[in-house]
């Protein structure tokens, strides 16, 4: 291609860039650089080194060299030398004849010589990602080709980067979304199982004395364990929080706190103060699995002998409160359960606020808000 910013060359430019920006991976990103790059300037020789620590060379790429040649000359080049020199300067190297220049160390036996020389670093964000390294143009690169590789530089460069950072998203999207199913998973199935468990627990006590209360605590556990089951399948399913079956918030909460209760000695009242369909689907599912996490902790931690679980509506947000008159703990005690922190990321998720306090020897009350109007 001729030297000089005729309109051919500056659409070719355009198109070249196009096409490396265009790259969905880091492989073709390299080769399309570096390809397009021998093309724009009729250079014989292009290679793109890719930088690792300490500045040496990690990947080579090469044009031009026939096959077989590139392994004629053997292990490719450290990055030392006049190539190591755009790394550590961090700037373009243009010379007419590469023996002459002050940094070069040689060519290895077996590699082609090479006469002119153009290197550019690759930058992405601050750091040299590699260089881009052209050779052997007739009459040797000028100013214009000079300025033509250092665009493509660039492109290449955020083109890296933009690379980087949707990976950088698509992982933090996964790791989310584990975050997310565990706390589910936490939230609504453990708890379930806990209580089966300690209703088994109780009933082993009257397994000789009554065989009749026996028989039906062990038919009350596998039903929950059907329900659970059952709620762990269409979660698995759909992948969405299990849907509580349930007419009302009113009943769902009724249920939930009957459930829940049910193997424990503690009194538990409920009062709720909302008007039916009030509170929309979403902002109940929340509201339930934080009542179901904060009366879980008071009955199995707090030896509280009465727990209040308290439901109302204002017109803008729903208040729940759970407070327990038993033995308070330590909030600034390194947590051992998921519960406390799951509370907390699921109301501030919606938009609620949430808080614990705690007085020991007095008992606990968890205040949580949640938003009716989406803001
Ligand atoms: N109402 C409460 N009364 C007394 N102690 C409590 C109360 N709520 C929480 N705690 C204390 O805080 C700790 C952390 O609670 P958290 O809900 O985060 O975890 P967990 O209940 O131990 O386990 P998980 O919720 O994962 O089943 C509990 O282990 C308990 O010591
Ligand atoms: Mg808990």
């Amino acid at each position: 291609m001729a030297s000089g910013f005729t309109p051919e060359r500056i659409a070719g430019l355009v198109e070249g860039a196009a096409s490396v920006a265009g790259q969905v991976e880091l492989a073709g990103i390299l080769r399309s650089t570096v390809e397009f790059a021998k093309e724009i300037t009729g250079a014989r020789f292009g290679a793109l080194g890719v930088v690792g620590e300490h500045g040496t060379l990690t990947d080579f790429i090469t044009v031009g060299l026939d096959d077989g040649r590139a392994e004629h000359i053997g292990a490719p080049p450290k990055g030392t030398g006049m190539l190591g020199a755009i790394t550590s300067l961090g700037t373009t190297i243009r010379t007419t004849d590469i023996a002459s220049h002050p940094d070069a160390a040689g060519f290895p036996k077996g590699h082609p010589q090479m006469v002119s020389f153009l290197g550019v670093p690759i930058r992405v964000g601050d750091e040299i990602f590699g260089n881009l390294y052209l050779t052997d143009k007739e009459g040797g690169f000028t100013e214009d080709d000079e300025i033509l590789i250092e665009f493509l530089a660039v492109t290449a460069g955020s083109a890296v980067s933009t690379l980087r950072l949707q990976d950088r998203l698509r992982r933090a999207a996964l790791l989310e979304d584990r975050e997310r199913i565990a706390r589910d998973l936490h939230d609504s199935i453990i708890q379930d199982l806990f209580a089966v468990g300690l209703g088994l627990q109780a009933a082993a006590t009257h397994a000789s004395s009554d065989p009749e209360k026996l028989r039906r605590l062990i038919d009350g556990a596998i039903d929950q364990l059907d329900e659970s089951i059952a709620a762990l399948r269409r979660y698995i399913f759909d992948l969405r929080p299990p849907v509580w079956a349930r007419p009302g918030l009113r009943e769902a909460l009724a249920d939930l706190v009957g459930q829940l209760s049910a193997p424990y000695s503690a009194t538990v009242s409920l009062e709720v103060a909302c008007a039916p369909d009030l509170v929309p689907d979403h902002i109940a599912d929340e509201l339930l699995a934080t009542v179901k996490e904060a009366l879980s902790n008071a009955l199995r931690h707090s030896q509280a002998p009465s727990i209040e679980v308290r439901v109302g509506c204002g017109a803008s947000q729903a208040v729940m409160t759970v407070s327990d008159d038993g033995v308070g703990f330590d909030q600034s005690a390194p947590g051992r359960g998921l519960g406390l922190s799951n509370m907390a990321n699921r109301v501030g998720a919606v938009g609620g606020s949430f808080r614990v306090d705690t007085t020991s020897g007095k008992g606990t009350v968890v205040r949580a808000t949640f938003p009716l109007q989406s803001t």
